[in-house]
C-alpha cells in the first residue's frame, strides 16, 4: 500500500488539480476526503479543460477508481452536473466513481442560510463561495445533517421535515422566503435516484487496499490556511484540510500516510477575506496583472501577492510534507525583480505565523528579500537543467527555506508542462 497526499500549502488554488491529474497513473484509487463543491480544480489534459468541483480530478486515468469520502458535503445537482459533464467527454465514470453513503448533502436552507450569513456580517464577512458549506458542516456537527443512509433507511422525510421547521424560522427572520416541504422533497428523491447507482460503503475497499499493494492518492480541497484550526479564523473554510482529514474522511490511520505532496504557487493568491500578509495593492503594476487570476467556482477575482515562505514553511510543518510541487513558475517570467517574503515582524519583534490571530497577522510588517527574475518564455523547458539559473536558484530558495525538496515543477497549466527533478 502507498498513500500519498496532495495538499495545497497556501490559500488554495495553488494547482492540485492539475497535480493529481499527472499523478493520477500511478494510482489505483483517488480521493476526495474533504470539503464539498466549494472547491474548484482546473485540469487540462487530453480529454480538455475542466473545473472541477467534487469528482477527483485523477478520474482521467483510465485504471483508476474515484472515491468521495464520507468527509466530503455535496450538493447533488453539481455532483449529477459533473457525471453528465465527464460522460459527455469521454470519461466514462459508471464503475469506478463511488461515493461514501456517509457523506452530507447540501440542502437548498444551507445555500441560502450562507448568504444571509455573509449580508449579516457585512464588511467582516467571510467572503464565502455561498455554496452552503458553513450551514452544512454545522448541521453536520450539531447532528442535524442530512446523509445519503437517510433515503436508504427511509429517514429522510422525518429528518427533512424537522429542519425545515427550524430553517424556516430562521430564513423568514432573517427576511427570506420559507421553503416547501415537497417541492424540496421530490426534488431531492429525484437526486437520490440518480446518485444512488455510486453509492457505496467504502470502509472495506480502503481496508482491503490498505493490506495490499494498492496506492491511494488523496486530493485535498482547499489550502492549508483555510482550515478551520490552523488556517486565519474566522476566514477560514468549514472543514479540516490538513493531512490528518484524509483519515477522517476516508477511514485511512494516519500511520498509512507517509507521503504528502505540497503544492505550492510560485507567488500567492487568496480567494475571499481574510488576511494576505504579501498582498499587492498596486491594481495598475505590471506583477499585478501577470498574478491576476479568475476563481474557479465563483468566477471572482483572486487577490494576489508575493511569494510567502512563512506560509509555505509552516505548512510543510503542519502537514509532515515531503515532497514540493511548485506550479506557475512560468508565471514569473519576464519580471526584472521578484519578492519573497522571508518571515515576519511584529512591534520589531520576530514573529512566527502560529503567534497571531487573523487580525494579528493583518498587522505583521514582511521581511522581503528580492531575488533577480529571468527573461526567458521556460513554458517549453522540459529539465530543470533547461530553466535560467534565476529560476533554477528561486526553486533552490523554496526547498531551503521550507526544507522539503521541489520534485515537481510546473511551467504551464497543461498536464505535460510540468518538469521532474
Ligand atoms: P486548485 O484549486 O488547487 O486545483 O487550483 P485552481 O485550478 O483553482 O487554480 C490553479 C490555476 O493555475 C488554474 O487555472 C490552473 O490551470 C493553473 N495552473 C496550474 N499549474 C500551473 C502552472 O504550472 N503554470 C500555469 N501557467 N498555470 C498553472
Ligand atoms: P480549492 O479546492 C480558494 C475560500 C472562500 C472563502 C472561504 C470560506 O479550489 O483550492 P466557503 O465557501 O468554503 O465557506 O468559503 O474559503 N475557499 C477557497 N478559496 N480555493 C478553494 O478551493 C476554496 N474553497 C473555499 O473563498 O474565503
Ligand atoms: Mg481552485
Amino acid at each position: 500500500m502507498t498513500v500519498i497526499a496532495v495538499i495545497g500549502s497556501q490559500w488554495g488554488d495553488e494547482g492540485k488539480g492539475k497535480v493529481v491529474d499527472f499523478l493520477a497513473e500511478q494510482a489505483d484509487y483517488v480521493a476526495r476526503f474533504n470539503g464539498g463543491n466549494n472547491a474548484g480544480h482546473t485540469v487540462i489534459n487530453e480529454f480538455g479543460t475542466f473545473k472541477i468541483h467534487l469528482v477527483p480530478s485523477g478520474i482521467f486515468a483510465q485504471n483508476t477508481t474515484g472515491l468521495i469520502g464520507g468527509g466530503v458535503v455535496i450538493d447533488p445537482a453539481v455532483l449529477i452536473e459533473e457525471i453528465e459533464m465527464l460522460n459527455k467527454a469521454g470519461v466514462n465514470v459508471d464503475g469506478r466513481l463511488w461515493v461514501s453513503p456517509r457523506s452530507h448533502i447540501i440542502m437548498p436552507y444551507h445555500k441560502i442560510l450562507d448568504g444571509l450569513y455573509e449580508e449579516a456580517k457585512g464588511k467582516g464577512a467571510t467572503g464565502t463561495t455561498r455554496r452552503g458549506i458553513g450551514p452544512v458542516f454545522a448541521d453536520k456537527v450539531s447532528y442535524n445533517g442530512i446523509r445519503w443512509t437517510d433515503f436508504a433507511s427511509d429517514m429522510f422525510e422525518q429528518r427533512l421535515e424537522v429542519q425545515l421547521t427550524l430553517k424556516n424560522k430562521i430564513i423568514v427572520a432573517l427576511g427570506g422566503e420559507a421553503l416547501k416541504f415537497a417541492s424540496v422533497r421530490d426534488e431531492y428523491r429525484s437526486y437520490y435516484a440518480r446518485i444512488k447507482p455510486y453509492l457505496k460503503e467504502l470502509f472495506s475497499l480502503v481496508q482491503d487496499g490498505l493490506k495490499t499493494d494498492k496506492t491511494f492518492l488523496l486530493e485535498q480541497a482547499m489550502g492549508t490556511f483555510l482550515d478551520t484550526d490552523w488556517g486565519t479564523y474566522p476566514f477560514v473554510t468549514a472543514s479540516t484540510t490538513i493531512p490528518s482529514a484524509a483519515s477522517a474522511g476516508l477511514g485511512i490511520p494516519p500511520k498509512y500516510i507517509q507521503n504528502v505532496i505540497g503544492v505550492t504557487k510560485a507567488y500567492t493568491t487568496r480567494v475571499g477575506g481574510g488576511p494576505l500578509p504579501t498582498e499587492i495593492h498596486d491594481y495598475e503594476s505590471e506583477v499585478y496583472k501577470k498574478f491576476g487570476e479568475v476563481a474557479a467556482t465563483t468566477g471572482r477575482v483572486r487577490r494576489v501577492g508575493w511569494l510567502d515562505l512563512e506560509i509555505v514553511k509552516t505548512a510543510a510543518e503542519l502537514s509532515g510534507m515531503t515532497e514540493i510541487c511548485l506550479t506557475k513558475l512560468d508565471v514569473l517570467s519576464g519580471l526584472k525583480e521578484i519578492q519573497v517574503c522571508t518571515g515576519y515582524k511584529l512591534n520589531g519583534e520576530t514573529i512566527r505565523y502560529a503567534d497571531v490571530d487573523a487580525y494579528g497577522l493583518d498587522k505583521v510588517e514582511c521581511v522581503y528579500e528580492t531575488f533577480p527574475g529571468w527573461s526567458e518564455d521556460i513554458s517549453k523547458a522540459k529539465s530543470f537543467e533547461e530553466l535560467p539559473v534565476n529560476a533554477q536558484k528561486y526553486v533552490k530558495m523554496i526547498e531551503e527555506a521550507a526544507g522539503v525538496p521541489v520534485k515537481w515543477i510546473g511551467v504551464g497549466p497543461a498536464r505535460d508542462e510540468t518538469i521532474r527533478r
